[in-house]
């Protein structure tokens, strides 16, 4: 069997239902129904969700200010890792950044989350010696990793 085909579309409340199925599995402590609402209201966010067929198997958001993009939640289902499906999403919203004029992307990721900080790496973002806010993650008290990628630039997309 092949990896199903993955199209990357605008998140819209219709999705719903899937992202938050996604965002349960993905996180101890997952962001609430109406936290995803609230965000698809703002005209600074972008919000995408990766289908295979009609299914919801991942999603990628950030908030996009003057010349700053910041990374909010990018999540893909477990049955659906580890086939490029993250790195499709991440590579969507960079482009997506760069054309509303973002000169520079920023997250948070949790010190002990090895896959997530191999993709953002992969994809050029970068970290240094105590860029890192203590205590970010209040469920567990662990520490924040800030990376960033700067410039956004065409050869990236
Ligand atoms: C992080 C996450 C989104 C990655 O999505 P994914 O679709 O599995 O990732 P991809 O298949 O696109 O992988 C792209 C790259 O990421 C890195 N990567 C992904 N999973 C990895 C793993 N388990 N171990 C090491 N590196 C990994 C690799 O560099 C990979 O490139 P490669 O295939 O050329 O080696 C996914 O693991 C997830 O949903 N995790 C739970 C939620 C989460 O932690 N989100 C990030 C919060 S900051």
């Amino acid at each position: 069997m092949g990896v199903p085909e993955i199209a990357v579309h605008p998140m819209t409340p219709a999705d719903l239902d899937q992202v938050m199925e996604v965002e349960r599995l993905s996180y101890l402590t997952p962001w609430s129904r109406e936290a995803f609402e609230s965000e698809l209201l703002q005209r600074y966010t972008v919000y995408l969700v990766a289908r295979a067929g009609d299914r919801v198997v991942g999603f990628a958001g950030m908030h996009v200010l003057w010349e700053m993009a910041h990374v909010t939640n990018v999540a893909v289902h477990p049955e659906f890792r580890g086939r490029g499906v993250g790195e499709r999403l991440m590579r969507e919203l960079i482009r997506i950044a760069y054309r509303r004029g973002a000169a520079r992307m920023t997250l948070e990721v949790r010190v002990g989350n090895a896959p997530a900080q191999a993709l953002y790496r992969k994809l050029g973002f970068v970290t240094e010696p105590g860029a890192v806010r203590k205590g970010y993650y209040t469920d567990t008290g662990e520490d924040a990793i800030i990376m960033w990628k700067e410039p956004l630039v065409e050869e990236a997309i």
